[in-house]
């Protein structure tokens, strides 16, 4: 049957760059539809809303969203629920996306992007499970009140509040032992056990989930030891798991171990495997529209896509392959440049990728 796919390219460098991503799926010679649909700044131009119905319906019906970017700071003056980034959150939210996967990879031809040292970095491949839709980001009650005793009586406190539902933590658990099933088998799950509730409970889930996965070794690491250990020794790590607010944080540094920014995919998926692909970079409104931006984060999305949605490991592998080729011929957009290598443009990196594929 045919897989719908809605790209969504959104502000910024997002159209050249999900151009790039949407030549080498179409190379693909797949049956796919691929629909495309205004999202962020763009919508708001032409329809005066960040996430139109239009392009809800469209993402609702598709297997995978490959999504762009959003984001400018000439939408800062505009109420929050009109500025661009809604339309992430509105689509996380209508898709139910819960699992945010962030692979951080370094190529071993991009070790010197590191600002760690190469014995450190080189060959790093690990992958961060962040759960993105409950947590203290998104617990109630939360507001400022005014304390009515206690130390700091009569003064007014920001507060959030912080949980997990047992089947939140459940099904989260079940995204890491099977990624971590399908690569070196070792899943690491990320808390805070020894001071939060949530965390001990979290932690209580997560091994009785494990009694499923006989083959995947599972430990534990407060976040404050993770945060350390992902600079000290990262290549011990194969999988994390962990909760939204921790995993926030630690994906984000995971992403910096790279140096190379442009370089990250990422994917966000729900329950039936439908997910919303994106480069983990936003819409660097600083390089639009120049033919500069690097392309291959949102390729590698496409790859992921390819492998999460529409179960074709395969074609996956070969898009990975293939952006693993155009490195080793010594193609680099402006952002990986360094001496001896060849510096080329959005466009050109494209047609580099889809040369190699064939
Ligand atoms: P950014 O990731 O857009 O840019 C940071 C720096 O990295 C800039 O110097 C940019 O030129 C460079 N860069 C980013 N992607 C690149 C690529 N593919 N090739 C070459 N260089 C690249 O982050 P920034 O500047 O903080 O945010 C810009 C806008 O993006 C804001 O409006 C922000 O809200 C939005 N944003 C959107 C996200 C999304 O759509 N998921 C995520 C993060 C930020
Ligand atoms: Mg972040």
């Amino acid at each position: 049957m045919t897989k719908k796919i809605a790209i969504l390219p959104g502000d910024g460098i997002g159209p050249e760059i999900t151009e790039q991503a949407a030549r080498v799926l179409q190379a693909l010679k797949l049956d796919i539809d691929m629909t495309t649909a205004p999202v962020g700044g763009a919508a708001y131009e032409q329809h005066g809303h960040p996430l139109p119905d239009s392009t809800l319906e469209l993402a609702k019906n598709a297997d995978a969203i490959l999504f762009g970017a959003v984001g400018d700071w000439k939408y800062d003056s505009l109420p929050r629920e009109l500025r661009p980034e809604q339309a992430i959150l509105g689509l996380r939210k209508a898709l139910g996306l819960f699992a945010n996967l962030r692979p951080a990879i370094l190529y071993p031809q991009l070790a010197n992007a590191s600002s760690l040292k190469p014995e450190i970095v080189a060959g790093l491949d690990i992958l961060i499970i962040r759960e993105l839709t409950g947590d203290i980001y998104f617990g109630q009650p939360r507001g400022v009140r005014e304390l009515p005793d206690g130390p700091f009586k009569g003064e007014r406190q920001g507060f959030d509040t912080m949980h997990y539902a047992e089947s939140e933590i459940r099904r989260i658990a079940h995204v890491g032992f099977q990624a971590a099933a399908k690569r070196q088998g070792r899943l690491c799950s990320v808390d805070k056990a020894n001071v939060l509730e949530t965390s001990q409970f979290w932690r209580d889930i997560v091994i009785d989930v494990a009694r499923e996965y006989p083959e995947v070794e599972l430990s534990h690491m407060y976040v404050d030891n993770a945060a350390m250990q992902l600079v000290r020794a990262p290549k011990a790590f194969d999988v994390i798991v962990t909760g939204n607010l921790f995993g926030d944080i630690l994906s984000d540094e995971a992403a910096m171990l790279t140096g190379s920014i442009g370089m990250l995919p990422s994917a966000s998926l729900n329950a039936s495997n439908q997910g919303l692909y994106e480069p983990s970079h936003g819409s660097a409104p600083d390089i639009a529209g120049q033919n500069i931006a690097n392309p291959l984060a949102t390729i590698l999305s496409a790859a992921m896509l390819l492998r999460y949605s529409l179960n074709l490991p395969d074609e996956a592998d070969r898009v990975e392959r293939a952006v693993q080729k155009v490195l080793e011929q010594g193609l680099r957009t402006a952002d990986i440049h360094e001496e001896g290598t060849r510096k080329v443009g959005t466009r050109e990196m494209g047609d580099a990728v889809l040369q190699a594929l064939a």
